[in-house]
């Protein structure tokens, strides 16, 4: 049996030092998956070809319970996480997830927040924020619906993802992000017109590049779209600025429209590794500890958990882990680091 939580609001100092990788980079955000699901078959993520009628996903007993969730939220904390993201999968899926969200929502000072699809966003959106949640980013490929069915592969129309965005937005849940994966020749067209979209809702578009994230997506360097080249697009036609980091580590680089109308973002994990400054940590649906969102293997703290670790024990694993850490694999990433088996983003959350 795992010790209760205690009902105190109160979260020890870290104690002794900060917590620092090989490469001294301090370990602050935390993302967690909450279920390895999701309504959608996005062709870069879980093409229909792998994601089949008959995929085995988690059985129910698999996923971490939303107490043992809590429980390494709480730890995570000690060693200094300030950012909470949940993730999936889709993890709006995932049942009763206000209720996880009530009880992180307890634990002091953590700016808790959820990447979601949208897809079932206008009938959460109040909910979530009731429970506590902060902020909310969207995925958004297209805005045409030929092409957003494209990609989403189950002719979810996007309509209701931006009836999910303005339902967040109308709950409370901002500044709202939405991230674009560009996919060369499936989805380039719509940088621009999704650019002007979000410029005038007011809400933070950031262009991802695609990613050789997992095994199934077929991943070629001639399918990214790189960050300059969507900067240039848009700046010829809304020009642009570069923009200060919002904190050190930020995935994005941020941009701002010229004529003080908003900003937006790239995310070039492929051209511009950030890796120097990464201080993320993931933890898969099955509660298994992720230090970089390439590797091929994680560390089991589900079975310590179970196994009835305390607190104490749980945090002296997850330091000798981080210590160790010398994860850097967008900095090094070659045409044969590309062939190696690496862990699904469905099952680790991107
Ligand atoms: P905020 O700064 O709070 O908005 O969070 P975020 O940008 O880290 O969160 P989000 O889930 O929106 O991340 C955007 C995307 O950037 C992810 O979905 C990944 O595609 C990519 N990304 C995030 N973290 C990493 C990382 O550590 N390494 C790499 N290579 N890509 C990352
Ligand atoms: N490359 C880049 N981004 C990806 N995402 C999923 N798969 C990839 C990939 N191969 C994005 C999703 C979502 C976030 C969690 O990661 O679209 O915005
Ligand atoms: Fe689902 Fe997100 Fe993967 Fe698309 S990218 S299949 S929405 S988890
Ligand atoms: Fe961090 Fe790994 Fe991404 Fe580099 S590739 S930024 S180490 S998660």
């Amino acid at each position: 049996m795992s010790p209760p939580i205690p009902a105190s609001r109160e979260v020890p100092a870290a104690p002794g030092p900060l917590l620092l990788d090989t490469l001294g980079r301090p370990l602050r955000d935390l993302r967690i998956s909450v279920t390895d699901r999701c309504n959608f078959r996005c062709v870069y993520c879980m093409p229909k070809e792998v994601f089949g009628k008959d995929y085995a996903f988690l059985e129910r007993n698999a996923l971490l319970r939303f107490e043992e969730i809590t429980r390494l939220a709480r730890v995570f904390q000690r060693l200094g996480i300030e950012k909470i993201r949940l993730t999936g999968g889709e993890p709006l899926v995932r049942r009763n997830l206000e209720q996880l969200i009530a009880m992180l929502g307890e634990l002091p000072g953590l700016d808790l927040t959820l990447t979601t699809n949208g897809s079932i966003l206008a009938k959460k959106a109040q909910a979530l924020k009731a429970a506590g949640l902060k902020r909310v980013t969207v995925s958004l490929d297209a805005l045409d619906n030929a092409t957003f069915m494209r990609m989403n592969d189950v002719d979810f129309p996007v309509e209701r993802v931006i009836e999910g965005i303005d339902a967040a937005a109308a709950a409370g849940l901002g500044p709202i992000k939405v991230n674009m994966v560009v996919k060369r020749g499936v989805n380039e067209h719509g940088i621009v017109p999704m650019a002007k979209f979000f410029r005038e809702r007011g809400h933070i578009l950031r262009f991802i590049e695609y990613m050789d994230v997992g095994a199934t997506n077929g991943w070629r360097l001639d399918d990214v779209v790189t960050a300059r080249e969507i900067v240039a697009m848009i700046g010829a036609e809304m020009p642009l600025a570069p923009a200060d980091a919002n904190y050190t580590g930020e995935v994005a680089e941020r941009w701002r429209y010229t004529d003080g109308s908003g900003e937006i973002g790239v995310i070039a994990s492929v051209t511009q590794a950030f890796c120097r400054d990464c201080t993320r940590a993931r933890i898969s649906t099955e509660g298994k500890l992720y230090t970089c969102l390439f590797a091929s293997a994680g560390h089991d703290l589900r079975t310590l958990l179970r196994e009835g670790a305390s607190d104490d024990e749980l945090e002296q694993t997850v330091r000798a882990i981080w210590t160790r850490r010398s994860d850097r694999y967008s900095e090094i990433r070659t045409s044969q680091t590309v062939q190696v088996k690496k862990i699904e983003m469905s099952y680790i959350g991107g």
